[in-house]
């Protein structure tokens, strides 16, 4: 299974909000309005002392149809912290050898970032195919995209970077998108 299956995962989800939740009171209000909008999941991003207060508090609502994510994952002992927690998937901003044996053997499904051409190869080489385009914005965005479509047919991402509410349907239109994500969705 590819990545732990990461595709199937992405396919159940168009659009996936970022969020850095700054304090645990903003988890559930944050959580409930986005199913409200018809939005079942979310990723939470590692970017403060409390973000996996907020993934666990998040976890404890015992939502059944809700995918909580990961973001930012920089180290394999965030990867052991989330495959603690149980949690939905896993995000990371780059793509490195170091991360590659604790993402597969976590079980859970997980997706690379990627912004160039030697990425996706350096992805490639591990049998990934399924990749975040970070920062979608500063790497080409939508004329990067269709390029890597020529040269890596069989290879599908989820940007994510400087997306917003009037840009993300343009993504997804594209043949190799299978998700976009950023921080708009709840702002
Ligand atoms: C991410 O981690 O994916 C980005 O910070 C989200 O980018 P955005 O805030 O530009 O949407």
């Amino acid at each position: 299974m590819v990545q732990n299956n990461i595709r199937a995962l992405l396919s159940k989800h168009s659009v996936i909000p970022v969020v850095n939740f700054e304090h645990i009171e903003q988890v559930e209000k944050t959580i409930r309005h986005l199913i409200e909008k018809n939005i079942n999941c979310i990723e939470i991003t590692l970017r403060n002392n409390d973000a996996f207060k907020c993934i666990e508090h998040a976890k404890s609502m015992n939502l059944p149809n809700f995918e909580i994510g990961v973001g930012t994952i920089i180290s394999n002992e965030q990867i052991t912290n989330c495959k603690d927690l149980n949690v939905d998937f896993m995000v990371s901003p780059g793509l490195v050898e170091e991360l590659a044996s604790a993402f597969e053997e976590s079980n859970i499904p997980f997706i690379p970032g990627v912004s160039t051409p030697s990425d996706i190869i350096r992805g490639t080489q591990q049998s990934w195919d399924t990749f975040k385009f970070f920062p979608a914005h500063l790497f080409g965005g939508i004329n990067a995209l269709k390029t890597y479509e020529q040269v890596f047919p069989d290879i599908r991402f989820c940007p994510t970077g400087g997306i917003s509410e009037t840009t993300f349907n343009d993504y997804l239109n594209l043949k190799n998108v299978i998700s976009v994500g950023g921080s708009w969705l709840t702002k």
